[in-house]
Protein backbone atom coordinates (compact mmCIF):
# COMPACT_ATOMS: atom_id res chain seq x y z
CA UNK A 1 0.00 0.00 0.00
CA UNK A 2 1.28 3.64 -1.33
CA UNK A 3 0.75 6.75 0.85
CA UNK A 4 0.08 9.46 -1.56
CA UNK A 5 0.83 12.99 -1.20
CA UNK A 6 -2.09 14.78 -2.89
CA UNK A 7 -1.33 18.28 -4.08
CA UNK A 8 -4.61 20.96 -3.51
CA UNK A 9 -5.97 24.09 -3.09
CA UNK A 10 -8.49 25.39 -0.79
CA UNK A 11 -12.35 26.21 -1.18
CA UNK A 12 -13.76 29.26 0.07
CA UNK A 13 -16.45 27.77 1.84
CA UNK A 14 -15.37 25.42 4.34
CA UNK A 15 -16.73 26.84 7.57
CA UNK A 16 -18.53 24.82 9.88
CA UNK A 17 -21.87 26.52 11.00
CA UNK A 18 -23.99 25.65 13.73
CA UNK A 19 -23.25 21.76 13.59
CA UNK A 20 -20.32 20.76 11.33
CA UNK A 21 -19.45 21.15 8.07
CA UNK A 22 -23.18 20.64 5.75
CA UNK A 23 -23.67 21.43 2.08
CA UNK A 24 -25.41 19.50 -1.31
CA UNK A 25 -23.65 16.61 -1.89
CA UNK A 26 -23.05 17.73 -5.08
CA UNK A 27 -20.60 19.97 -3.43
CA UNK A 28 -19.15 17.17 -1.22
CA UNK A 29 -18.36 15.22 -4.62
CA UNK A 30 -16.10 17.99 -6.07
CA UNK A 31 -12.40 16.16 -6.42
CA UNK A 32 -10.23 16.85 -3.19
CA UNK A 33 -13.42 18.91 -0.76
CA UNK A 34 -13.74 16.36 1.46
CA UNK A 35 -10.59 15.21 2.09
CA UNK A 36 -9.59 18.91 1.91
CA UNK A 37 -12.00 19.44 4.64
CA UNK A 38 -10.57 15.63 6.67
CA UNK A 39 -6.96 16.73 6.79
CA UNK A 40 -7.12 19.97 7.76
CA UNK A 41 -9.00 18.35 11.02
CA UNK A 42 -6.40 15.97 11.10
CA UNK A 43 -4.03 19.08 10.66
CA UNK A 44 -5.25 20.80 13.56
CA UNK A 45 -5.50 17.61 15.71
CA UNK A 46 -2.06 16.00 15.48
CA UNK A 47 -2.57 13.91 18.01
CA UNK A 48 -5.33 11.63 16.49
CA UNK A 49 -2.39 9.97 15.35
CA UNK A 50 -1.49 7.17 17.06
CA UNK A 51 -5.26 7.50 18.50
CA UNK A 52 -8.34 6.23 18.10
CA UNK A 53 -10.91 7.00 16.21
CA UNK A 54 -14.78 6.47 15.76
CA UNK A 55 -16.62 6.64 12.50
CA UNK A 56 -19.80 6.63 11.18
CA UNK A 57 -23.03 8.41 9.83
CA UNK A 58 -26.75 8.26 9.40
CA UNK A 59 -26.54 6.02 6.37
CA UNK A 60 -27.68 8.92 3.81
CA UNK A 61 -26.13 9.02 -0.01
CA UNK A 62 -22.75 9.71 -0.25
CA UNK A 63 -21.88 7.91 3.42
CA UNK A 64 -19.70 4.90 2.75
CA UNK A 65 -18.01 7.07 -0.47
CA UNK A 66 -16.98 8.80 2.38
CA UNK A 67 -15.93 6.69 4.69
CA UNK A 68 -13.78 4.74 2.96
CA UNK A 69 -12.12 8.76 1.71
CA UNK A 70 -12.06 9.04 5.69
CA UNK A 71 -10.50 5.47 6.39
CA UNK A 72 -7.48 5.70 3.89
CA UNK A 73 -6.82 9.57 5.03
CA UNK A 74 -6.54 8.41 8.79
CA UNK A 75 -4.58 5.51 8.14
CA UNK A 76 -2.15 8.14 6.22
CA UNK A 77 -2.18 10.23 8.91
CA UNK A 78 -1.23 7.63 11.33
CA UNK A 79 -4.46 6.75 13.43
CA UNK A 80 -3.86 3.30 15.10
CA UNK A 81 -7.23 2.14 15.51
CA UNK A 82 -10.60 3.00 13.95
CA UNK A 83 -14.24 1.69 15.31
CA UNK A 84 -16.53 2.13 12.59
CA UNK A 85 -20.37 1.05 12.33
CA UNK A 86 -21.41 -1.55 10.35
CA UNK A 87 -22.35 -0.47 6.57
CA UNK A 88 -21.24 2.78 7.65
CA UNK A 89 -24.44 3.47 10.05
CA UNK A 90 -23.92 5.18 13.48
CA UNK A 91 -26.08 7.44 14.87
CA UNK A 92 -24.83 10.44 16.70
CA UNK A 93 -25.44 9.78 20.14
CA UNK A 94 -23.69 6.56 19.65
CA UNK A 95 -20.90 8.31 18.09
CA UNK A 96 -20.64 9.87 21.65
CA UNK A 97 -21.25 7.01 23.35
CA UNK A 98 -18.74 5.01 21.75
CA UNK A 99 -16.19 7.69 21.96
CA UNK A 100 -16.44 8.43 25.70
CA UNK A 101 -17.26 4.40 26.44
CA UNK A 102 -13.76 3.41 24.52
CA UNK A 103 -11.55 6.38 25.07
CA UNK A 104 -11.18 7.81 21.53
CA UNK A 105 -9.48 10.67 20.73
CA UNK A 106 -12.50 11.71 18.12
CA UNK A 107 -14.52 10.36 15.94
CA UNK A 108 -16.15 11.72 13.00
CA UNK A 109 -19.53 11.61 11.73
CA UNK A 110 -21.53 11.81 8.47
CA UNK A 111 -24.81 13.41 8.73
CA UNK A 112 -26.50 16.31 7.66
CA UNK A 113 -28.63 15.83 10.60
CA UNK A 114 -32.47 16.59 9.81
CA UNK A 115 -32.04 17.43 6.15
CA UNK A 116 -32.54 15.70 2.91
CA UNK A 117 -30.52 13.38 1.43
CA UNK A 118 -30.19 11.71 -1.68
CA UNK A 119 -28.02 13.18 -4.90
CA UNK A 120 -30.09 16.20 -4.83
CA UNK A 121 -30.15 16.44 -0.88
CA UNK A 122 -27.33 17.43 1.52
CA UNK A 123 -24.33 15.87 3.12
CA UNK A 124 -22.56 16.86 6.01
CA UNK A 125 -19.61 16.15 8.08
CA UNK A 126 -18.87 17.31 11.72
CA UNK A 127 -15.97 16.47 14.18
CA UNK A 128 -16.51 15.44 17.40
CA UNK A 129 -13.73 15.76 20.24
CA UNK A 130 -12.43 13.30 22.60
CA UNK A 131 -15.69 14.03 25.59
CA UNK A 132 -17.71 12.95 23.06
CA UNK A 133 -19.25 16.10 22.01
CA UNK A 134 -18.85 18.40 19.06
CA UNK A 135 -16.01 19.85 19.14
CA UNK A 136 -15.93 23.75 20.41
CA UNK A 137 -15.89 27.05 18.59
CA UNK A 138 -11.85 27.06 18.86
CA UNK A 139 -11.72 23.97 17.55
CA UNK A 140 -13.92 24.82 14.26
CA UNK A 141 -12.75 27.82 13.69
CA UNK A 142 -9.05 26.69 13.66
CA UNK A 143 -10.22 23.88 11.15
CA UNK A 144 -11.92 26.95 8.84
CA UNK A 145 -8.35 28.65 9.38
CA UNK A 146 -6.41 25.55 8.27
CA UNK A 147 -8.88 24.85 4.82
CA UNK A 148 -8.09 28.28 4.00
CA UNK A 149 -4.27 27.36 3.53
CA UNK A 150 -4.18 24.05 2.99
CA UNK A 151 -2.17 22.93 0.23
CA UNK A 152 -1.61 18.97 0.37
CA UNK A 153 -3.70 16.04 2.01
CA UNK A 154 -2.16 12.32 2.83
CA UNK A 155 -3.82 9.19 1.70
CA UNK A 156 -3.38 5.62 1.75
CA UNK A 157 -3.91 3.80 -1.97
CA UNK A 158 -6.11 0.68 -0.97
CA UNK A 159 -8.66 -1.33 -1.86
CA UNK A 160 -11.96 -0.72 0.29
CA UNK A 161 -12.60 -1.67 3.55
CA UNK A 162 -15.65 -4.39 3.62
CA UNK A 163 -18.01 -2.34 6.21
CA UNK A 164 -20.05 -4.96 5.24
CA UNK A 165 -19.11 -7.55 7.73
CA UNK A 166 -18.51 -7.41 11.24
CA UNK A 167 -15.36 -8.12 12.15
CA UNK A 168 -11.15 -6.33 12.72
CA UNK A 169 -8.62 -6.14 9.46
CA UNK A 170 -6.06 -3.96 8.88
CA UNK A 171 -5.58 -0.74 6.21
CA UNK A 172 -1.80 -0.20 6.31
CA UNK A 173 -0.35 0.04 10.01
CA UNK A 174 -4.39 0.68 11.53
CA UNK A 175 -6.39 -1.60 12.89
CA UNK A 176 -10.22 -1.21 11.17
CA UNK A 177 -12.95 -3.26 13.70
CA UNK A 178 -16.51 -3.15 12.14
CA UNK A 179 -18.57 -3.13 14.75
CA UNK A 180 -22.53 -4.02 15.52
CA UNK A 181 -23.54 0.25 15.60
CA UNK A 182 -26.31 -0.60 18.23
CA UNK A 183 -24.52 -2.72 20.99
CA UNK A 184 -23.01 -0.32 23.37
CA UNK A 185 -25.62 2.31 22.81
CA UNK A 186 -28.16 0.35 24.00
CA UNK A 187 -26.13 -1.28 26.92
CA UNK A 188 -26.00 2.73 28.21
CA UNK A 189 -29.78 2.83 28.04
CA UNK A 190 -30.30 -0.04 29.82
CA UNK A 191 -28.08 1.43 32.76
CA UNK A 192 -30.20 4.71 32.97
CA UNK A 193 -33.74 3.39 32.43
CA UNK A 194 -36.43 0.95 34.47
CA UNK A 195 -36.21 -1.37 31.61
CA UNK A 196 -38.27 -3.72 33.51
CA UNK A 197 -40.97 -1.43 34.30
CA UNK A 198 -40.89 -0.02 30.69
CA UNK A 199 -40.94 -3.50 29.28
CA UNK A 200 -43.77 -4.01 32.03
CA UNK A 201 -46.35 -1.28 30.19
CA UNK A 202 -45.00 -2.01 26.80
CA UNK A 203 -46.49 -5.67 27.56
CA UNK A 204 -49.45 -5.29 28.94
CA UNK A 205 -51.96 -5.67 26.69
CA UNK A 206 -53.24 -2.30 26.92
CA UNK A 207 -50.68 0.45 26.35
CA UNK A 208 -49.27 0.84 22.35
CA UNK A 209 -46.66 3.21 20.80
CA UNK A 210 -45.52 4.11 17.91
CA UNK A 211 -42.15 5.23 16.71
CA UNK A 212 -41.73 6.52 13.31
CA UNK A 213 -37.55 6.34 12.25
CA UNK A 214 -38.75 8.32 9.66
CA UNK A 215 -35.81 5.95 7.52
CA UNK A 216 -33.23 6.93 8.97
CA UNK A 217 -30.37 6.49 11.42
CA UNK A 218 -32.74 4.89 14.43
CA UNK A 219 -34.33 2.41 12.63
CA UNK A 220 -32.39 -0.71 14.17
CA UNK A 221 -31.52 1.04 17.57
CA UNK A 222 -35.50 1.40 17.76
CA UNK A 223 -36.07 -1.90 16.53
CA UNK A 224 -33.05 -3.79 19.00
CA UNK A 225 -34.06 -1.43 22.28
CA UNK A 226 -38.21 -1.54 21.95
CA UNK A 227 -39.03 -4.26 20.25
CA UNK A 228 -36.29 -6.73 20.65
CA UNK A 229 -35.37 -5.80 24.27
CA UNK A 230 -38.34 -4.03 25.65
CA UNK A 231 -40.53 -6.48 24.32
CA UNK A 232 -43.12 -3.91 21.97
CA UNK A 233 -44.96 -5.69 19.21
CA UNK A 234 -43.54 -5.95 16.02
CA UNK A 235 -44.44 -2.88 14.03
CA UNK A 236 -43.76 -0.76 16.83
CA UNK A 237 -41.01 1.21 14.91
CA UNK A 238 -42.15 2.42 11.46
CA UNK A 239 -40.37 3.42 8.61
CA UNK A 240 -37.68 1.19 10.39
CA UNK A 241 -34.87 0.68 7.50
CA UNK A 242 -32.46 3.46 6.96
CA UNK A 243 -32.40 4.49 3.14
CA UNK A 244 -29.90 6.51 1.58
CA UNK A 245 -32.61 9.27 0.87
CA UNK A 246 -34.84 8.60 3.73
CA UNK A 247 -37.56 7.51 1.29
CA UNK A 248 -37.88 10.86 -0.83
CA UNK A 249 -38.83 12.55 3.39
CA UNK A 250 -37.27 15.31 5.01
CA UNK A 251 -35.92 13.56 8.26
CA UNK A 252 -37.14 15.84 10.10
CA UNK A 253 -39.28 14.65 13.68
CA UNK A 254 -41.79 17.33 13.51
CA UNK A 255 -45.72 17.35 12.64
CA UNK A 256 -45.10 18.60 9.32
CA UNK A 257 -42.65 16.11 8.34
CA UNK A 258 -43.67 13.51 10.72
CA UNK A 259 -46.33 13.03 8.69
CA UNK A 260 -47.39 9.00 9.16
CA UNK A 261 -46.97 9.10 13.04
CA UNK A 262 -48.91 12.60 12.96
CA UNK A 263 -51.80 10.82 11.41
CA UNK A 264 -51.64 7.82 13.22
CA UNK A 265 -51.86 10.04 16.58
CA UNK A 266 -54.14 12.19 15.16
CA UNK A 267 -56.36 9.47 14.25
CA UNK A 268 -59.72 7.61 16.06
CA UNK A 269 -57.40 4.52 17.28
CA UNK A 270 -53.92 6.39 18.33
CA UNK A 271 -51.77 4.94 20.37
CA UNK A 272 -50.87 6.06 23.73
CA UNK A 273 -47.42 7.35 23.04
CA UNK A 274 -45.61 8.22 19.64
CA UNK A 275 -42.17 9.96 19.29
CA UNK A 276 -40.12 9.76 16.48
CA UNK A 277 -36.23 11.12 15.90
CA UNK A 278 -34.48 12.64 12.98
CA UNK A 279 -31.99 11.90 9.86
CA UNK A 280 -28.82 11.23 12.58
CA UNK A 281 -31.18 10.30 15.55
CA UNK A 282 -30.59 13.12 17.70
CA UNK A 283 -33.73 15.02 17.80
CA UNK A 284 -36.57 13.83 19.62
CA UNK A 285 -40.57 14.51 19.15
CA UNK A 286 -42.92 13.43 21.54
CA UNK A 287 -46.55 12.94 20.73
CA UNK A 288 -50.05 11.57 23.51
CA UNK A 289 -53.30 10.99 21.54
CA UNK A 290 -53.93 13.96 19.98
CA UNK A 291 -51.78 15.99 21.67
CA UNK A 292 -47.75 17.72 20.61
CA UNK A 293 -45.55 17.77 23.37
CA UNK A 294 -43.30 21.06 23.10
CA UNK A 295 -39.80 20.47 23.86
CA UNK A 296 -38.90 23.45 25.69
CA UNK A 297 -41.40 21.34 27.98
CA UNK A 298 -40.37 18.21 27.72
CA UNK A 299 -36.78 19.58 28.63
CA UNK A 300 -38.52 21.09 32.08
CA UNK A 301 -40.79 17.94 32.39
CA UNK A 302 -37.68 15.46 32.22
CA UNK A 303 -36.36 17.39 34.97
CA UNK A 304 -38.83 18.12 37.11
CA UNK A 305 -39.73 14.19 36.95
CA UNK A 306 -36.00 12.70 37.52
CA UNK A 307 -36.33 11.29 40.36
CA UNK A 308 -38.31 8.46 39.03
CA UNK A 309 -35.86 7.67 36.79
CA UNK A 310 -33.13 5.24 38.34
CA UNK A 311 -30.04 7.02 36.33
CA UNK A 312 -31.37 10.58 37.61
CA UNK A 313 -32.20 9.22 41.22
CA UNK A 314 -29.51 11.37 42.28
CA UNK A 315 -26.68 13.25 41.77
CA UNK A 316 -28.76 15.92 39.21
CA UNK A 317 -26.61 18.98 39.36
CA UNK A 318 -28.14 21.57 36.95
CA UNK A 319 -29.61 22.55 34.00
CA UNK A 320 -28.63 24.24 30.58
CA UNK A 321 -31.18 25.23 27.49
CA UNK A 322 -29.64 27.32 24.73
CA UNK A 323 -31.04 31.30 24.64
CA UNK A 324 -34.27 30.60 22.22
CA UNK A 325 -35.59 27.34 24.54
CA UNK A 326 -38.45 28.75 26.81
CA UNK A 327 -37.77 29.19 30.07
CA UNK A 328 -40.12 26.45 31.78
CA UNK A 329 -36.75 25.03 32.40
CA UNK A 330 -35.76 27.66 34.76
CA UNK A 331 -38.59 26.90 36.64
CA UNK A 332 -38.02 23.50 37.85
CA UNK A 333 -34.43 24.75 38.49
CA UNK A 334 -35.72 27.19 40.58
CA UNK A 335 -37.74 24.98 42.27
CA UNK A 336 -35.31 21.96 43.01
CA UNK A 337 -32.50 24.77 43.56
CA UNK A 338 -30.46 24.19 41.20
CA UNK A 339 -28.42 26.43 38.56
CA UNK A 340 -29.64 27.17 35.18
CA UNK A 341 -27.51 27.88 32.84
CA UNK A 342 -28.16 30.13 29.14
CA UNK A 343 -26.20 29.27 26.53
CA UNK A 344 -25.61 30.20 22.46
CA UNK A 345 -28.25 27.98 20.23
CA UNK A 346 -26.14 24.67 19.52
CA UNK A 347 -25.14 21.62 21.47
CA UNK A 348 -21.54 22.61 21.13
CA UNK A 349 -21.91 25.05 24.12
CA UNK A 350 -23.06 22.01 26.35
CA UNK A 351 -20.11 20.50 26.53
CA UNK A 352 -17.60 22.56 29.16
CA UNK A 353 -21.00 22.69 31.50
CA UNK A 354 -21.14 18.74 31.25
CA UNK A 355 -16.99 18.14 31.36
CA UNK A 356 -16.97 20.72 34.73
CA UNK A 357 -20.16 18.81 36.39
CA UNK A 358 -21.76 21.72 36.28
CA UNK A 359 -25.24 20.22 34.40
CA UNK A 360 -26.95 17.10 33.73
CA UNK A 361 -29.99 18.30 31.85
CA UNK A 362 -29.74 19.91 28.51
CA UNK A 363 -32.10 21.25 26.11
CA UNK A 364 -33.05 23.26 22.44
CA UNK A 365 -36.74 24.22 21.00
CA UNK A 366 -35.35 22.72 18.26
CA UNK A 367 -36.44 19.28 19.18
CA UNK A 368 -33.31 18.56 21.15
CA UNK A 369 -32.94 16.65 24.60
CA UNK A 370 -30.27 15.07 26.44
CA UNK A 371 -28.09 14.60 29.39
CA UNK A 372 -24.59 14.27 30.58
CA UNK A 373 -24.88 10.62 29.88
CA UNK A 374 -22.99 11.10 26.34
CA UNK A 375 -22.50 14.64 24.83
CA UNK A 376 -24.92 15.18 22.08
CA UNK A 377 -28.58 15.47 22.18
CA UNK A 378 -29.91 12.27 22.24
CA UNK A 379 -33.69 11.06 20.37
CA UNK A 380 -33.95 7.41 21.77
CA UNK A 381 -32.95 9.04 25.58
CA UNK A 382 -35.65 11.53 25.41
CA UNK A 383 -38.54 8.87 24.50
CA UNK A 384 -37.18 6.29 26.70
CA UNK A 385 -37.01 9.03 29.41
CA UNK A 386 -41.07 9.48 28.52
CA UNK A 387 -41.65 6.16 28.44
CA UNK A 388 -39.99 5.42 31.88
CA UNK A 389 -41.95 8.52 32.94
CA UNK A 390 -45.52 7.23 31.82
CA UNK A 391 -44.39 3.26 33.49
CA UNK A 392 -43.90 5.20 36.61
CA UNK A 393 -47.60 6.75 36.30
CA UNK A 394 -49.25 4.32 34.41
CA UNK A 395 -52.74 5.57 34.13
CA UNK A 396 -51.65 9.11 33.62
CA UNK A 397 -51.99 9.92 29.49
CA UNK A 398 -49.14 12.37 28.09
CA UNK A 399 -51.64 14.88 28.30
CA UNK A 400 -52.46 14.81 31.57
CA UNK A 401 -48.39 14.44 32.48
CA UNK A 402 -48.18 18.01 30.73
CA UNK A 403 -51.14 19.54 32.09
CA UNK A 404 -50.07 18.57 35.56
CA UNK A 405 -46.30 20.03 34.85
CA UNK A 406 -48.30 23.36 33.73
CA UNK A 407 -50.40 23.41 37.18
CA UNK A 408 -47.30 23.27 39.00
CA UNK A 409 -44.82 25.75 37.25
CA UNK A 410 -47.45 27.35 34.50
CA UNK A 411 -47.16 27.66 31.16
CA UNK A 412 -44.36 29.01 29.23
CA UNK A 413 -45.89 29.37 25.68
CA UNK A 414 -43.44 29.02 22.84
CA UNK A 415 -43.02 28.77 19.02
CA UNK A 416 -40.86 29.02 16.27
CA UNK A 417 -41.81 30.83 12.85
CA UNK A 418 -39.26 29.94 10.57
CA UNK A 419 -38.49 31.72 7.02
CA UNK A 420 -36.64 29.84 4.23
CA UNK A 421 -34.76 30.30 1.49
CA UNK A 422 -34.82 34.17 1.85
CA UNK A 423 -32.21 36.06 -0.14
CA UNK A 424 -28.97 35.94 2.43
CA UNK A 425 -28.47 40.14 1.33
CA UNK A 426 -32.05 41.06 2.16
CA UNK A 427 -31.77 38.92 5.67
CA UNK A 428 -28.37 40.31 6.66
CA UNK A 429 -29.61 44.09 6.05
CA UNK A 430 -32.65 42.77 8.05
CA UNK A 431 -30.76 41.32 10.94
CA UNK A 432 -28.50 44.81 10.47
CA UNK A 433 -31.66 46.85 11.14
CA UNK A 434 -32.26 44.90 13.92
CA UNK A 435 -28.74 45.48 15.37
CA UNK A 436 -29.26 48.92 14.42
CA UNK A 437 -32.57 49.45 16.45
CA UNK A 438 -31.55 48.14 19.62
CA UNK A 439 -30.49 51.40 20.89
CA UNK A 440 -33.81 53.08 20.71
CA UNK A 441 -36.26 50.21 21.32
CA UNK A 442 -36.00 49.56 25.30
CA UNK A 443 -38.86 51.81 27.10
CA UNK A 444 -40.96 51.63 23.76
CA UNK A 445 -44.55 50.21 24.20
CA UNK A 446 -46.80 48.22 22.10
CA UNK A 447 -50.31 48.73 23.78
CA UNK A 448 -49.52 47.50 27.49
CA UNK A 449 -46.32 46.23 26.39
CA UNK A 450 -43.14 47.95 26.99
CA UNK A 451 -39.78 46.88 25.77
CA UNK A 452 -37.28 46.42 28.88
CA UNK A 453 -33.95 45.28 27.53
CA UNK A 454 -32.55 44.29 23.90
CA UNK A 455 -29.24 42.87 22.85
CA UNK A 456 -27.33 40.99 20.43
CA UNK A 457 -27.11 37.76 23.08
CA UNK A 458 -23.47 37.07 23.70
CA UNK A 459 -22.07 34.09 25.82
CA UNK A 460 -19.79 33.88 28.19
CA UNK A 461 -18.64 30.28 29.12
CA UNK A 462 -18.33 30.22 32.91
CA UNK A 463 -16.20 27.43 32.47
CA UNK A 464 -13.53 28.15 30.06
CA UNK A 465 -13.98 31.87 29.38
CA UNK A 466 -14.62 31.73 25.44
CA UNK A 467 -16.77 34.56 24.22
CA UNK A 468 -19.19 33.85 21.87
CA UNK A 469 -21.00 36.77 20.02
CA UNK A 470 -23.68 37.07 18.13
CA UNK A 471 -26.29 34.39 19.11
CA UNK A 472 -29.07 36.13 18.20
CA UNK A 473 -31.50 39.59 18.62
CA UNK A 474 -33.52 39.50 22.06
CA UNK A 475 -36.04 41.88 23.03
CA UNK A 476 -37.34 41.64 26.69
CA UNK A 477 -40.12 42.63 27.50
CA UNK A 478 -41.62 43.86 31.39
CA UNK A 479 -43.26 40.97 32.27
CA UNK A 480 -39.98 38.33 30.50
CA UNK A 481 -41.66 37.72 27.47
CA UNK A 482 -39.42 37.49 24.10
CA UNK A 483 -38.71 37.84 21.12
CA UNK A 484 -35.76 36.57 19.21
CA UNK A 485 -34.60 36.90 15.53
CA UNK A 486 -31.41 35.00 14.76
CA UNK A 487 -30.02 33.85 11.04
CA UNK A 488 -29.92 29.72 11.02
CA UNK A 489 -26.50 28.33 10.82
CA UNK A 490 -27.57 24.99 9.24
CA UNK A 491 -29.15 25.89 5.92
CA UNK A 492 -27.59 25.59 2.57
CA UNK A 493 -29.63 27.11 0.59
CA UNK A 494 -30.48 31.10 1.24
CA UNK A 495 -30.87 32.32 4.47
CA UNK A 496 -33.64 30.66 6.88
CA UNK A 497 -34.77 33.69 9.84
CA UNK A 498 -36.10 32.29 13.08
CA UNK A 499 -38.31 33.96 15.30
CA UNK A 500 -38.91 32.57 18.63
CA UNK A 501 -41.54 33.79 20.77
CA UNK A 502 -42.63 33.22 24.29
CA UNK A 503 -44.67 34.37 26.75
CA UNK A 504 -45.99 33.09 30.64
CA UNK A 505 -49.23 32.10 31.93
CA UNK A 506 -49.51 31.09 35.17
CA UNK A 507 -53.66 30.84 34.97
CA UNK A 508 -54.67 27.69 34.78
CA UNK A 509 -57.51 28.29 32.80
CA UNK A 510 -55.89 29.81 30.21
CA UNK A 511 -53.66 26.88 29.79
CA UNK A 512 -55.56 25.12 27.16
CA UNK A 513 -54.93 28.15 24.73
CA UNK A 514 -53.70 27.33 21.35
CA UNK A 515 -50.02 28.85 21.60
CA UNK A 516 -50.12 30.79 18.08
CA UNK A 517 -53.04 32.68 19.95
CA UNK A 518 -51.48 33.13 23.47
CA UNK A 519 -48.81 35.10 21.09
CA UNK A 520 -50.50 36.84 19.12
CA UNK A 521 -49.59 39.91 20.22
CA UNK A 522 -46.11 39.53 20.03
CA UNK A 523 -46.08 37.84 16.41
CA UNK A 524 -47.21 41.21 15.63
CA UNK A 525 -45.35 43.02 17.27
CA UNK A 526 -42.27 41.19 15.72
CA UNK A 527 -43.30 41.54 12.39
CA UNK A 528 -43.21 45.62 12.93
CA UNK A 529 -40.26 45.78 14.55
CA UNK A 530 -38.40 43.83 11.78
CA UNK A 531 -40.85 44.94 9.09
CA UNK A 532 -40.28 41.24 7.86
CA UNK A 533 -43.30 41.97 4.52
CA UNK A 534 -41.38 45.11 3.16
CA UNK A 535 -38.02 43.53 4.34
CA UNK A 536 -38.63 39.96 2.44
CA UNK A 537 -42.14 39.88 0.54
CA UNK A 538 -42.96 37.37 2.70
CA UNK A 539 -46.58 37.20 4.12
CA UNK A 540 -46.39 34.18 6.17
CA UNK A 541 -43.45 32.14 7.70
CA UNK A 542 -42.51 28.48 5.96
CA UNK A 543 -42.79 26.42 9.19
CA UNK A 544 -44.71 27.44 12.28
CA UNK A 545 -43.50 24.85 15.42
C1 LIG B 1 -30.61 24.23 14.29
C2 LIG B 1 -31.29 24.44 15.63
C3 LIG B 1 -30.29 24.26 16.75
C4 LIG B 1 -29.63 22.88 16.64
C5 LIG B 1 -29.05 22.70 15.25
C6 LIG B 1 -28.51 21.29 15.05
O1 LIG B 1 -29.59 25.20 14.12
O2 LIG B 1 -31.88 25.72 15.70
O3 LIG B 1 -30.96 24.40 17.97
O4 LIG B 1 -28.63 22.74 17.60
O5 LIG B 1 -30.05 22.95 14.26
O6 LIG B 1 -29.51 20.33 15.20
P1 LIG B 1 -29.80 26.54 13.25
O7 LIG B 1 -30.25 26.11 11.88
O8 LIG B 1 -30.90 27.31 13.94
O9 LIG B 1 -28.48 27.25 13.28
ZN1 LIG C 1 -29.78 15.67 14.02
Amino acid sequence: MTLRLIPTRPFADQRPGTSGLRKKVAIFQQPHYLENFVQSVFDVQPWLAGGLLVVGGDGRYYNQTAIQIILRMAAAHGVSRVLVGQHGILSTPAVSCLIRKHGAAGGLILSASHNPGGPEGDFGIKFNIDNGGPAPEKVTEAIYTRTKTIDVYRILESTEVDLGTLGGSVLGNMAVEVIDPVADYAALMGSLFDFEAISRLMQDGTFRMCFDAMHAVTGPYARAIFEDQLGAPAGTVINGVPLQDFGGGHPDPNLAHAVELANRMNGPDAPHFGAASDGDGDRNLILGQRFFVNPSDSLALIAANAHVVPGYRTGVVGIARSMPTSAAADRVAAHLGLPCYETPTGWKFFGTLMDAGKVTFCGEESFGTGSSHVREKDGLWAVLFWLNLLAHHPNRSVEEMVFHHWRRFGRNFHSRHDYEGLDSDAANVLMAHLQGSLRHLPGQSYGARRIRHCDDFSYSDPVDGSVSLGGGIRIIFDDDSRIIYRLSGTGTEGATLRIYLECYEADPTRHAQDPQQALAPFIQIAESVADIRARTGRHRPDVVV
